[in-house]
């Protein structure tokens, strides 16, 4: 009696952490992802892949303002380029990317900046982050999508404010 509750005891020793350390790991999981805004694309819907070029608003790819420091880029991704591959927006500005490929798999990576999603024929991705600061910000097809796949790149282009020029001038004086 005394030794079989013995063993009993070893045994809830170890169930008890088996249970508490994944539930802690869920928490910290779901505690981090919230707090520090990480999320994933969201999937916006279908596109035809074949027929992406006259389909809006993929017919006319760029940079759209919609709404004051909000941008929405329009891009389309193909072998082995993206278009627009050259974005200009003023710092401080939220960008939305609503983007997709008409051919292969493809990815959107801009490092700098918090992105990374996977462009894939007939589905459309959009995801959003914010440019602070002015500078440039590369950004990479990064899957495999063929010979020349290195060479598919672009850049979003920050402009510093008219605001943000003022101080540096006040800096440099
Ligand atoms: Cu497109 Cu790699």
């Amino acid at each position: 009696m005394q030794r079989g509750s013995t063993v009993y005891l070893y045994e809830l020793a170890w169930i008890l952490p088996s249970i508490a350390i994944p539930i802690g790991m869920l928490v910290a999981l779901v505690v981090f992802a919230f707090g520090t805004g990480k999320h994933l694309p969201g999937d916006e819907g279908r596109v035809n892949p074949t027929r992406v070029m006259a389909t809006a608003p993929f017919d006319q790819p760029g940079v759209v303002q919609v709404g004051p420091g909000a941008y929405e880029v329009r891009m389309i991704a193909g072998i082995w380029l993206f278009t627009p591959n050259e974005i200009r927006v003023p710092a401080g500005s939220t960008v939305t990317f609503v983007a997709t490929s008409r051919d292969v798999v493809h990815g959107l990576f801009i490092p700098r900046a918090n992105v990374n999603v996977m462009l894939l024929p007939g589905q459309i991705a959009r995801v959003t982050t914010r440019f602070d600061r002015s500078g440039e910000y590369p950004f990479f097809c990064h899957e495999y999508c063929g010979v020349a796949h290195h060479a598919m790149w672009g850049k979003v282009i920050v402009e510093p404010t008219s605001e943000a020029n003022i101080r540096r001038v006040d800096l440099g004086s």
